[in-house]
């Protein structure tokens, strides 16, 4: 086949989206836009097996995460951004999917385990969130995605797509495409805490919408080294989340290492590196800031986008999924 390689990935419509998600996988989104045929999905159904019980905050977050991807630099003129609940195809290939892998394998995936923990599922997990993996394997497949730019956490989702696609391919015919990973330039951004990756729902998230006032206020309130209590105390660098964001977000690297040396010879105080870090943040998100205005109120531009992105997607999936009924045999001489 001759045709262009194609990126899928995509985001839950939980909340806005932060700087973690930035490096993560933004940043390489945008970047590869050029090269690839792009693909971005809004995984509204992922974001149910969570959130089954809110179903009423999807529409407004699905906005808001269109916003910032305009706000980034993504250019719904290259890539493909739509809603996955209005692709029917991504649901049936799950259902056949489900046949190809084992509930014991779905509980070995290391990022549902940790995600069961987090939202303490342990005694009534909903059958929905055990086999998301699957349905998330139906995603990148109904658009045979050859490269898939998501967070570290991200990877063994697509380890568990790459063995459905064996057994698929195994069993019946040759048609699904194996795609790869691509982890961004800092694999896992901590939160203004220092505790795991940035999350909505512990509240330690600096936004790519907030404001200069609340990107103060975030860095101000930042954890750094616990064990030092002066600035004339020798203090660490590594696993300090006030320095692991000045790289990756601050590009005067000389500034940067002086801050390190002197912070280790306890010579710098806390509020110094962390004025400083505020200016690199708010430089870095003001154009992203400038790039979300004109579409802060305009939820028809926003719809119009997702309409001509799943119109273009949902022809994709169809081509896929008719090829998939033929390798199954079960593209019949009858039909509608
Ligand atoms: N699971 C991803 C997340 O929580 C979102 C997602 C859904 C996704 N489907 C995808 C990412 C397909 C990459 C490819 O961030």
């Amino acid at each position: 086949m001759n045709r262009k390689k194609r990126i899928l990935t995509g985001d839950r419509p939980t909340g806005c989206l932060h700087l973690g998600h930035y490096v993560g996988s933004l940043e390489n989104r945008v970047k590869l836009q050029e090269e690839y045929d792009t693909f971005i999905l809004i995984a509204d159904v992922q974001a149910l097996t969570d959130h089954f019980e809110h179903p009423e905050i999807l529409l407004n977050n699905i906005r808001e995460v269109v916003r910032d991807y305009l706000s980034v630099g993504l250019n719904p003129d290259k890539c493909t951004i739509f809603v996955q609940s209005m692709i029917p195809e991504i649901a049936e290939l799950a259902i056949y999917y489900l046949n190809l892998v084992t509930v014991a394998r779905l509980q070995r995936n290391p990022t549902v385990k940790d995600e069961m923990k987090q939202k303490g599922f342990e005694a009534n997990l909903p059958a929905g969130f055990l086999v998301y993996p699957v349905h998330q394997a139906a995603d990148i497949t109904a658009f045979q995605a050859d490269l898939v730019p998501v967070g570290k956490d991200q990877l063994p989702m697509i380890e568990q797509t790459n063995e459905i696609v064996r057994r698929f391919n195994g069993l019946y015919q040759n048609v699904l495409t194996e795609p790869a990973g691509l982890v961004g330039t800092v694999s896992r951004l901590p939160g203004t805490d220092g505790q795991g990756k940035m999350s909505k729902s512990i509240g330690n998230a600096i936004y790519l919408s907030d404001d200069a006032k609340t990107v103060e206020k975030k860095v101000m309130g930042m954890y750094t080294d616990p064990t030092r209590l002066r600035a004339t105390d020798p203090g660490h660098v590594e696993g300090n989340p006030v320095f692991t964001y000045h790289d990756a977000f601050n590009p005067n690297k000389a500034e940067v290492a002086e801050f390190k040396m002197r912070y280790q010879q306890g010579k710098v105080g806390d509020v110094e590196v962390k004025r400083s870090l505020i200016g690199a943040l708010n430089t870095f998100l003001e154009p992203i800031r400038a790039r979300r205005a004109p579409f802060a109120d305009d939820d028809k531009k926003i719809d119009e986008i997702l309409i001509a992105g799943t119109a273009r997607a949902r022809k994709v999936a169809q081509e896929t999924l008719a090829e998939v009924r033929t390798a199954m045999k079960i593209q019949y001489p009858f039909s509608l």
